[in-house]
């Protein structure tokens, strides 16, 4: 299975942080909030990984990952040309999936639990696409899930006004290779862009097997301001208390890490709370 992370877009709803850079290396408790895709993606065993990079920021995102050794990947840089949507993007990697199965993860997104246990589901059951949903409290800000009793997918649809349901569309999804003719199949949406979610919705409606499992511990869209404090808060709020700087004279509570080469003196710190490499506080 290869990946395809989406590292394009115009990060439009985070400005101003992305005047200034790509949305997707925002940094979450000092770590790209690309990378932590990227490792979930190592995690399951996927390594070679193609990533879709804009022309505006696609040089910031090649030096952030390099030749993907620290993060245990392989990565293709994949230009995609225009912001056109994620089936769009994907449509762009399809030379480098090559008919293989692949894993698409959005650059934007945090999954607690990492995508192993899901690639494991797939390829027990062998559906043509997997997704994995979350109930949120603003299904109308995301793709939705009309579901049956049983679980069922009935209908997926994009940013709806009325949501048939409050089950969010995580930005992680599997297929095998009947999504190359669901990509081709499909047109233009309201908002001018070719949406993943119609091209799923495609699956359904000729018949192929669309799986779907919800997500036990949290996930987090990056996309909004909001949600990227709330992201920081879950993040920093898990990490072990870990000191490896130099601590003197210093009062610590809570969870608090200290990064490597750190010289913290005379300071009181209240943890949830992450100090990077080198820092010094005095
Ligand atoms: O986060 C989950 C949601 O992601 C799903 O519930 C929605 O169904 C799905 O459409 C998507 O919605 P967003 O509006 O949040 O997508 P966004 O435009 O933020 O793009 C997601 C990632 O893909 C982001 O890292 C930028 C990148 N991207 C986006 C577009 C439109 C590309 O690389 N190329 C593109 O053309």
């Amino acid at each position: 299975m290869k990946g395809v992370v989406l590292a394009g877009g115009t990060g439009s709803r985070l400005r101003p942080i992305t005047f200034s850079m790509a949305k997707q290396l925002v940094t979450v408790a000092n770590k790209p909030i690309l990378h932590y895709g990227l490792e979930d993606l190592a995690e399951a065993g996927i390594t070679e990984v193609g990533i879709v990079i804009s022309p505006q920021t696609g040089d910031e995102v090649r030096a952030a990952v390099g030749d993907g050794s620290t993060l245990g990947i392989s990565p293709t840089f994949i230009v995609q040309d225009e912001p056109l949507g994620l089936a769009h993007a994907l449509k762009t990697a399809l030379p480098f999936v090559d008919g293989d199965d692949c894993l698409m993860y959005l650059g934007d997104n945090l999954v607690k639990d990492g995508v192993r246990d899901v690639v494991t589901d797939f390829q027990e059951h062998r559906p043509n696409c997997q997704i994995m949903l979350s109930p949120v409290p603003n299904p109308e800000s995301f793709g939705v899930a009309d579901v049956d009793a049983d679980g069922q997918i009935i209908r997926l649809v994009e940013k709806p006004t009325v949501p048939p349901s409050d089950l969010a569309l995580v930005g992680v999804y599997l297929f095998d290779a009947s999504i190359v003719d669901a990509v081709d199949a499909i047109r233009p949406s309201a908002r001018g862009e070719l949406e993943i979610t119609d091209a799923i919705q495609h699956l359904i409606d000729t018949k192929r097997t669309v799986r779907a499992s919800i997500v036990k511990d949290w996930w987090k869209d990056t996309g909004t301001k909001d949600d990227l404090l709330h992201a920081q808060a879950l993040v920093i709020s898990e990490l072990a208390h870990n000191i490896d700087g130099e601590v003197i004279d210093t009062r610590i509570r809570g969870s608090v890490h200290v990064g490597e080469g750190s010289r913290i003196v005379d300071s009181d710190i209240t943890g949830p709370a992450v100090i990077g490499d080198g820092v010094t506080l005095n």
